[in-house]
């Protein structure tokens, strides 16, 4: 019987050729190549077809998956019109993870599992949830609905879309990067939730769905938006420390700190602090960037030893504020980017299935006599 093990913590559940994490040392590998090398040379779509491919593509490659991409940002009539029902107090988590799933259900063949139909599909996801969002944002507002535009990259058409004008050549990177940084990370609880529900044989749809779900949590994924919502409540620069000590001493959890993995600097929160600098810059964001680093410098003195230092979502606040992400969009930005790292395990895990299901450790009582309810 094996050791049982609180959280997973070290449980090996999956073998990947995707992402290498070595959270001792600070790395993270794509297929093999270092993070900061994609976040620096790369795009979101060409991530995706690495991590999907298993090898960069040639030219005419990515030229052709990017068309494919394109040619599905258009949401169909029926989702369009789901999204204008939907209620405009909705968490927009909460609608992004309705609308996946609602692909399923306008799907003629939404069982499909063969890789062909998988990856059609995931493209379709990968495609459209940038407009889905987009749409609910403009509906939710009462603002025109802006459709997308097939000359752009996904992140350039999302904030097109959000915003009604092009964006920026340094937004459109900006937030190009942050959705390589996001793309995938080993078997974290999303991913592990995606993989988990595939191997049922159960649908793409179903597994993705699942997988929104699970990164919607404040441990995981909804962190970022804790971060804003700290970062808000500290009036001045030099009220970071006195705020973070305070927490600290009522043994709060800093939100955008620690990592299951990661016992050294996160490698993407490292990519991420440079694009926030920069960003807060440009924005007349100063303040913000500059409690963050106030706030690191705290941690660093306090928490460092423990091996706890600033995660992804750390500096990812900074940035999705100054792309002009409102706040509950933060989150589901995560999706956009993660839906092309956990399609690359739903292919992995169908291309090598065993139903996932481990084991308990029952610690009730037994040979309980029943009492009839009279009795009770
Ligand atoms: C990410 C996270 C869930 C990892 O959790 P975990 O591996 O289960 O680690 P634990 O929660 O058991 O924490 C281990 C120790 O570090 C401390 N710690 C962990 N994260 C901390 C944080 N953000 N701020 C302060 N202390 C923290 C815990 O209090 C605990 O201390 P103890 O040993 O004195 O009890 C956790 O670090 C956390 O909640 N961080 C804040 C939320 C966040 O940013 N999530 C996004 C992750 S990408």
């Amino acid at each position: 019987m094996a050791q049982y093990s609180k959280g997973l913590e070290g449980v090996i559940a999956a073998e990947t050729k995707l992402s290498f994490i070595d959270g001792e040392k600070g790395i993270l590998e794509y297929i093999g190549i270092p993070i900061g090398e994609l976040a620096s040379h790369s795009t979101f779509e060409e991530t995706v077809y690495l991590l999907w491919n298993g090898r960069l593509p040639k030219k005419d490659e990515l030229a052709a998956f990017n068309d494919q991409i394109r040619s599905r940002y258009a949401l169909s009539k029926d989702i369009a019109k789901l999204v204008l029902e939907m209620p405009k107090t909705g968490e927009p988590m909460h609608v992004i993870r309705t609308l996946v799933s609602a692909l399923g259900v306008f799907d003629s063949k939404p069982n499909a599992i063969d890789l062909p139909s998988v990856r059609d599909k995931a493209l379709t996801v990968l495609a459209q949830t940038p407009t889905m969002l987009a749409y609910y944002q403009h509906h939710r507002k009462g603002t025109p609905i802006v459709p997308p535009d097939t000359s752009l990259s996904l992140a350039e058409n999302f904030l097109y879309m959000l915003n009604g004008k092009k964006p920026t050549p340094t937004m459109a990177k900006a937030l190009d990067v942050c959705l390589v940084l996001h793309t995938d990370h080993g078997l974290n609880n999303s991913t592990f939730s995606a993989r988990s529900v595939i191997s049922t044989e159960s649908d793409l749809y179903s597994a993705l769905t699942a997988a929104i779900g699970s990164l919607r949590g404040p441990l995981h994924g909804g962190a970022n938006e804790g971060v804003m919502k700290m970062l808000s409540q500290i009036p001045t620069v030099d009220a970071a420390e006195a705020f973070i000590q305070d927490k600290l001493a009522k043994k709060d959890k800093i939100p955008g700190f620690g990592h299951r993995v990661y016992k050294s600097y996160d490698p993407r929160a490292k990519y991420l602090k440079v694009l926030a600098k920069q960003l807060a810059e440009d924005t007349g964001n100063k303040d913000l960037y500059e409690k963050s680093a106030r706030i690191e410098g705290v941690m660093e003195r306090e928490k460092a030893a423990k091996g706890i230092y600033p995660n992804v979502d750390f500096y990812s606040a900074t940035t999705y504020h100054c792309i002009g992400l409102p706040l509950d969009l933060f989150t589901p930005m995560f999706v956009v980017g993660r839906v092309g790292g956990w399609s690359a395990h739903i292919i992995e895990q169908l291309a090598d299935n065993r139903l996932f299901r481990p084991s308990v450790d029952y610690t009730g009582p037994h040979d309980v006599r029943y009492t009839p309810i009279s009795e009770r």
